[in-house]
Formats: structure tokens, C-alpha cells, sequence
């Protein structure tokens, strides 16, 4: 498996992986984020454009994460890997991966929100040294507000670091 820079070409591609990743989110009850959409080709495409996406391809992308400097951080703006291949380390490549770009960048580390208590989400994050962080500096301050805006509970939420 390679990680590597993602082609525009494959970016309705990627968008598939994040609505089947999505999938086991209905089997712990939260169907509302099973149906949510995925990340708007748009996006995809600007941060394409910057360089901030990166596949996991075998030779087909498999997993992709994509990011956006939010205040010194790397912000992991989303992380998806397809079923299919999941639980053999793609995630964590992805993330490890990212960490060493932002450290050449002189970034100060990851951040990332996520579900706190989704075993997949919050504590996998903690598994690849996420702490939960409270005080949130005002870009992450304001991705909370606009995942609150989309209908996101607040209180199931969580804000995330690593350093690099
Ligand atoms: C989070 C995600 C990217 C991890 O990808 P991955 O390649 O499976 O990750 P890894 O192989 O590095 O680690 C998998 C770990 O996640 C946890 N995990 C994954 N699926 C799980 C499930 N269905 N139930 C419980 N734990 C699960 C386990 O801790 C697992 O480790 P294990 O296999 O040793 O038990 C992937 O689960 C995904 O795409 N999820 C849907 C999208 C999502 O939630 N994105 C994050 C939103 S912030």
C-alpha cells in the first residue's frame, strides 16, 4: 500500500469510501451521520488543489485524509477508510503520515473533532496519542460552531491534538 498525493480524478471516489465508511455508524444507532452527506466535492477539490489530500492506494485509493491549517495545526478535516479494508492499520498510516508532512511544515500538531465515545472515533484517536483538548483556539473554536450549525450535538463531540 502507497500514500500518496490524491488525483482530481479520483475525488468523487474518495467521496464514495466516506459514505461506506459511514455505514457502521447505523449499527450503533446513529443513522443521522450513516446518511450524512459526504464532503462536498467542492472542498475536495480546493484542498486537492492546496495539496491536502492524500490517498491509501492498493493501487485503487482504499482510505484518503484530507487537511486544512487551522491555527498552526494540521486539522484532519476528514478521514475515511473504506470497510473492505478497514482494522489493518490504513487509518493510522494516513494519520502518521499527515503528522510527518505538518512536522516538515513546521506545524505544530494535529487536530481533529470527532465523536467522543464512538469506539472508532474518540478512543482510536487516544490509541494514536490524541489528548481531548477544552480550550480551543478560535479556528477550532469556530469548526465547532459550524458542525454545531449542521445539526452535530455539542455534547457528543470532541476537539483533539497531537503534537508532531
Ligand atoms: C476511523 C477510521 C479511518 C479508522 O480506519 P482503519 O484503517 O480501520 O484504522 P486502523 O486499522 O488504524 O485501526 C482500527 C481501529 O479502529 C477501531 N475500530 C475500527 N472499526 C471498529 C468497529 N467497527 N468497532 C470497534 N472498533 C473499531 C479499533 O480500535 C481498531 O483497532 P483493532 O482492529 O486493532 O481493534 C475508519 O474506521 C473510518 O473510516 N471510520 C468512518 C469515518 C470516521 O469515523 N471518520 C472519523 C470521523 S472524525
Amino acid at each position: 500500500m502507497e500514500i500518496r498525493l490524491a488525483r482530481p480524478d479520483e475525488l468523487v471516489g474518495l467521496q464514495q469510501i466516506e459514505i461506506a465508511s459511514g455505514e457502521p455508524f447505523r449499527a450503533i444507532g446513529m443513522p443521522e451521520i450513516a446518511d450524512d452527506d459526504p464532503l462536498p466535492l467542492a472542498v475536495l477539490t480546493h484542498l486537492q488543489s492546496l495539496g491536502r489530500v492524500w490517498v491509501a492506494a492498493e493501487p485503487e485509493p482504499v482510505g484518503w485524509i484530507a487537511v486544512e491549517e487551522v491555527d498552526g495545526f494540521a486539522h484532519v478535516e476528514q478521514v475515511s477508510v473504506h470497510p473492505g479494508h478497514a482494522r489493518r492499520g490504513v487509518g493510522r498510516e494516513l494519520i502518521d503520515h499527515v503528522g510527518a508532512w505538518a512536522a516538515g511544515r513546521g506545524l505544530t500538531g494535529l487536530t481533529l473533532t470527532t465523536f467522543r465515545d464512538v469506539p472508532w472515533n474518540g478512543p482510536y484517536y487516544e490509541r494514536l496519542g490524541f489528548r481531548q483538548v477544552s480550550d480551543l483556539t478560535p479556528g477550532l473554536a469556530a469548526v465547532v460552531e459550524q458542525e454545531t450549525a449542521r445539526g452535530l450535538d455539542p455534547a457528543t463531540r470532541t476537539c483533539m491534538l497531537r503534537g508532531v
